[in-house]
């Protein structure tokens, strides 16, 4: 691997904001001639939108809310309970020898790393050995911050094999071969884990999740598991839908699937699904408090309101026989 941002050409120009018109060819190149056509309506209409999500997570104020010590308590506290085990349960379906000589994990979308460095560091306490970490995005902002934070938090000797690099979550493998050698083939079947949080809706908006999700199928190695966490759109009180619901003029927002559109690729692309479902109260932007009230409710609120949790939840292992 090269220790270069790799950061594309229609990358570099939106982010440095020179792109005044998204680069339609190149975000277009990845779409392996599939026609278009998403929840926003004309392919003209969706690139806007596109575009408008990428500028989003290239900002300042977006960046701080994913990284680890300008997030918030909820998102630490959920890193550190309800996420964690959940990675904890997933990883237990691999083999009990994969796991003593050491995983291979990959997160998409990884934002400003906060995700994948906890992640980390709980393995290590649980005496799980990460043989390899990676961290995907397509903001290059996002990279280079999810690096800066791996040189903050994680020890000398921790920061080998702990990498970041630009690229899109329907097209991983090809955008990630241009830093491998020799090629593409070395990607394929070389990790255990792989997870997603918050960032599969993104692909889902430009229908374009079966190309997300076979890139996350051929990358693991059969056997291996995958988790996503996304918003559930179930969930009444998403705070960015308070907000537009009295806005005049209408903030076009990510389309919010449903969780059998969450668990409907990895169905379609041959995995299996071994967990399907809603769970968690806690806002990643809680404050203490609420996150105490939250948390203290939440074996009541699973009780009477399990469907209206905040979050879907889609946990599935690629077969290890594949035909
Ligand atoms: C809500 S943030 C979540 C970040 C991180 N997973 C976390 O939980 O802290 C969504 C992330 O997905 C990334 N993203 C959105 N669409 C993407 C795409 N098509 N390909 C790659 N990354 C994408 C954004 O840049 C952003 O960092």
């Amino acid at each position: 691997m090269t220790p270069d941002c790799g950061t594309t050409g229609w990358q570099v120009k939106a982010a440095s904001g020179l792109a005044s018109v998204w680069d339609r060819e190149a975000l277009a190149s990845g779409l392996d001639g599939q026609a278009r056509s998403g929840p926003g309506g004309s392919i003209e209409v969706e690139d806007q939108q596109l575009e408008a999500f990428f500028r989003q997570y290239t900002s300042h104020v977006e960046i701080l809310k994913y990284t680890k010590a300008t997030a918030g308590f909820g998102i630490n506290y959920l890193l550190e309970h309800d996420y964690k085990t959940v990675y904890l349960n997933a990883l237990n379906f691999l083999p009990r020898k994969t796991r003593e000589h050491g995983i291979r994990i990959l997160e998409f979308g990884c934002g400003g790393g906060m995700n994948l460095l906890q992640l980390i560091s709980v393995l290590n306490r649980e005496r799980i050995r990460v043989a390899k970490a990676l961290g995907t995005d397509f903001s290059p902002a996002m990279i280079e911050t999810a690096r800066r934070e791996a040189k903050n938090h994680l020890q000398e000797q921790d920061l080998q094999n702990r990498e970041f690099y630009v690229a899109k979550n329907e097209s991983l493998i090809s955008d990630l071969s241009v830093f491998t050698t020799p090629e593409e083939s070395t990607l394929k079947n070389s990790f255990h884990f792989v997870v997603g949080v918050n960032t599969i809706r993104y692909c889902h908006h430009a229908k374009r999740q079966r190309d997300c999700v076979r890139n996350i199928f051929n990358l693991l190695v059969p056997g291996g598991v995958c988790v996503v966490i996304d918003m559930n759109n179930r969930f009444p009180f998403f705070r960015s839908d308070l907000k537009n619901r009295f806005r005049r003029q209408k903030e076009k927002q990510c389309y919010v699937p449903s969780l059998e559109e969450y668990t409907q690729p990895f169905v379609e692309e041959g995995f299996e699904v071994l967990r399907s479902e809603h769970f968690c109260w806690v806002p990643h932007s809680a404050g203490g408090f609420m996150t105490w009230l939250l948390s203290w409710m939440s074996p009541m609120l699973n009780k009477v309101a399990r469907s209206r949790a905040m979050r879907s939840l889609v946990v599935s292992r690629k077969p290890t026989t594949v035909t």
